[in-house]
């Protein structure tokens, strides 16, 4: 892993409705975060051209494409390649999409990263019955750690897994394979507005980062303070505090 400094482990999701928008987060963070993360909603509305305004608007941030891709390995093969050929630094896939689609995945993926989303931070143990996972995978740590184990052995470059498991997921498979924690929320609400949302395993900057996490994704407690900039300060400072403590 290269050495990041505090606020380059800051991923900001860009989850705006219009490329404008999005664009004046950029102006407004650059410098101030490491990486701002394209979704769906964002890559539905303003497609290709907004990755390449980004790089433009910020070009010593990294990009993240967040397509959480999840479909046949030959159709993910080829999206895959089209999103490397933007020149993106990460890519998502849904580790639960069958091994075949992973290797598919690694191989197509040239010199960005791919990171197995392992089990969404909005999701906990009540859903997983739902969605017919095996009563003793029920567990989410255990879920996540054996999704992990696939991606890795696929060849993928890590995972996005939440606070909760970041531990163990670095523990068992090394620090070079690149753990991306969301679900990032602050014991005390001094910063942002998401008291009650629908993310479910959070943990603070600090405890994620501590327990291993390489980037964090922190989206509504960036975006909906009233000042942005400044909330993103205080992240940076809680990452330091983690990361000095670590000795990393
Ligand atoms: O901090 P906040 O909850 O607003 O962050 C939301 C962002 O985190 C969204 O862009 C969502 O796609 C992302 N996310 C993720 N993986 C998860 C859960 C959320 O990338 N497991």
């Amino acid at each position: 892993m290269e050495k990041l400094s505090p606020k380059d482990r800051i991923i900001f999701p860009l989850d705006l409705p219009s490329k404008d928008e999005a664009l004046g987060f950029v102006r407004l963070l650059k410098g101030h975060v490491g990486v701002f993360k394209v979704g769906l909603e964002l890559f539905v509305s303003s497609g290709p051209p907004v990755v390449e305004a980004i790089k433009k608007e910020a070009p010593e941030a990294k990009v993240f494409l967040d397509m959480k891709f999840h479909d046949i390995p030959e159709t993910v093969g080829r999206a895959v390649a089209s999103a490397a050929s933007l020149g993106v630094d990460f890519i998502t896939v849904h580790c639960d999409s069958g091994r075949g689609l992973l290797e598919a995945v690694a191989r197509r993926a040239g010199k960005v990263k791919v990171l197995g989303v392992t089990l969404l931070t909005s999701l906990s143990g009540n859903d997983l019955g739902d969605m017919g996972i095996a009563p003793e995978l029920r567990d989410p740590g255990a879920l996540v750690l054996h999704r992990a184990r696939i991606a890795k052995l696929a060849g993928l470059g890590g995972v996005v897994c939440s606070g909760l498991e970041v531990k163990k997921v670095k523990e068992t498979f090394g620090k070079n394979f690149i753990a991306v924690t969301p679900g990032i929320r602050f014991s005390t609400q001094d910063i942002g507005t998401a008291k009650k949302d629908d993310q479910k395993r959070i943990a603070s900057p600090y405890e994620a980062v501590r327990d291993g996490a390489d980037y964090i994704v922190v989206g509504r407690p960036i975006r909906d303070a009233s000042d942005p900039v400044e909330a993103a300060s205080l992240i940076a400072k809680e990452i330091e505090k983690a990361t000095s403590k670590a000795g990393w």
